[in-house]
């Protein structure tokens, strides 16, 4: 059987796969429903400094091949996350991802300093500059080079751990974030989060939902992500955790041939709370077809020459 283990950068996963913010609650919640040493990470549900109400209902809807969603970074908040969460999920096992968000560059530095003394229990920072659910951002960051830059390098300077910058596909050119996000420090990028869009009710005449516009992910977005992690990790010297319509472990390996070398799953949680434990083993049956014993031998793997 294949050894799953993967390297981001300087943090060792068991297996490649990251449970994806905002489709796995705080882990906690799914205790007792997954094999958590099949499991490579958790990354959680979006934290901002203060507590998120979130958008109003209806958030979330079901599409062809995929689901639109505007929850609007509901979360807890830094300081009950720190006390009541992250205690509670590292008695688990899998490694910690923390994603967070802020409004202003200084609200995004601000939750990095406050999670950055809990090191000890925490992995990796998330920043998640790819929601395209936040009026208050004016637009997506990642998508503006110049709020990448002035949203990186200061949170870099908060914290020592490993830092991951979370891009957004609704872009013309993945490198150009891509490429600031690594000039200003960051570790790894994930690539990539939902896609806009939006889903309407023809007998009401009326967007379902609530915030108009959405982030569409599932199935539906595999293709964008495939095109944007091969074109990412190609433009930096910096580790790539891919994602966007994973829902099973071949799916995965074409992310990590695409030059991934983790992924995150996401709406497939949603029906599926074992997935990222079953898509981990799946990955293991694909790497023992192809006569690979390692998860670095398809890394990047993809043949493009005719
Ligand atoms: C209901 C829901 C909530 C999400 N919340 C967050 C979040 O708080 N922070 C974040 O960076 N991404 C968030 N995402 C994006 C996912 O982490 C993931 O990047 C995206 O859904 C694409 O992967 P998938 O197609 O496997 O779902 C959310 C996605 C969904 C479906």
């Amino acid at each position: 059987m294949a050894d799953l283990v993967t390297q981001v950068g300087t943090l060792s996963l068991a297996t490649p796969v990251i449970a994806a913010s905002g489709t796995y609650g705080y882990g906690t919640e799914f205790d007792g429903l997954v094999d958590w040493p099949g499991v490579g990470g958790v990354s959680v549900k979006g934290i901002s400094v203060q507590p998120c109400d979130g958008l109003p209902a209806t958030r979330m809807v079901e599409t062809p091949a995929g689901m639109l969603n505007a929850i609007g970074l509901q979360n807890v908040g830094v300081e009950a996350f720190l006390n009541d969460k992250l205690p509670e999920l590292a008695k688990l096992g899998p490694r910690i991802i923390v994603n967070c968000w802020g409004n202003t560059p200084e609200e995004f530095s601000e939750v990095v300093e406050r999670l950055d003394p809990a090191g000890d229990l925490i992995d990796a920072i998330e920043l998640n500059l790819a929601c395209p659910n936040k009026k208050e951002w004016g637009r997506i960051f990642a998508c503006d080079p110049a709020a990448v830059k002035a949203i990186v390098g200061p949170a870099r300077a908060r914290t020592k751990l490993p830092l991951w910058v979370k891009l957004s596909p609704s872009v013309t050119d993945i490198t150009e974030p891509a490429t600031v996000a690594a000039g200003e420090g960051a570790d790894a990028l994930c690539v990539i989060n939902t896609v806009r869009g939006m889903a309407i009710d023809v007998e009401r005449r009326r967007p379902v939902l609530s915030n108009i516009t959405g982030g569409l992910s599932g199935p539906a977005i595999k293709p964008i992500g495939l095109l944007m992690v091969y074109e990412a990790s190609r433009a930096v010297d910096i580790p790539v955790v891919g994602g966007g319509g994973i829902v099973s472990g071949s799916d995965a390996v074409e992310y990590l041939m695409a030059g991934a070398c983790a992924v995150q799953v996401g709406t497939a949680n949603l029906y599926d709370p074992a997935a990222p434990a079953r898509i981990s083993r799946e990955i293991a049956s694909v790497l023992d077809r192809l006569g690979e014993a390692r998860v670095s031998g398809v890394v990047g793997a993809l043949e493009t020459s005719s």
